[in-house]
């Protein structure tokens, strides 16, 4: 399991609403950990915790973070709430959530009114590892040896699929 992490001058901002957005959320963490990109990953919420939402916004702001990857589940404002205090990039990740399957994460996260946008990904693990991997190739624009481990890690990807065999029908 990925450790939650805090790091000194972190490239990335990652937020989820709860502890419990962590077991699909750490999935960013997974991709920005693989390709050596620094994140501050931590749990606040816009509807439970909105002054410390301000607060850390600003913190992580003068840090010089790039982005911020926010996670959240049913009426999921964090993303969009974010992206109206920031001009920095917001991506967003729906949670699947309990009783809607995340749908109303999805299209809370998703219909952001015009002038705010959120980037908004895929419910779920697929989701928070795109997102990552989004952040990685936004940040590649301006750091070679970054665009060149994540075109190794598409070469790789699409030589695991040319060397996939189906087994024989029995
Ligand atoms: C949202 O409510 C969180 O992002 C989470 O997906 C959902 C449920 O939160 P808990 O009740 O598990 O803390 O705000």
């Amino acid at each position: 399991m990925v450790k939650p992490q805090v790091s000194a001058a972190p490239l990335v901002s990652i937020i989820m609403g709860s502890a419990s957005d962590w077991e699909v959320m750490q999935q960013v963490a997974r991709q920005l950990q693989d390709f050596g990109v620094s994140y501050d990953a931590r749990v606040i919420s816009a509807h439970r915790s909105p002054d410390l939402l301000f607060d850390y916004i600003k913190d992580i702001s003068s840090q010089g973070v790039r982005c911020f990857i926010a996670g959240a589940g049913g009426a999921a404002h964090l993303a969009g709430v974010i992206a109206g205090k920031t001009t920095l990039p917001v991506l967003g990740v729906p949670m699947p959530s309990k009783y809607l399957q995340g749908m109303d994460s999805l299209l809370s996260t998703v219909q952001m009114p015009k002038g705010i946008p959120v980037a908004t990904f895929a419910i779920g693990e697929a989701g928070a590892a795109n997102a990552g991997l989004f952040a990685v190739a936004m940040l590649a624009l301006n750091d070679a040896a970054l665009a060149q481990k994540l075109a190794d890690f598409r070469k790789k990807q699409a030589e695991t699929i040319a060397a996939t065999t189906l087994p024989a029908l029995a």
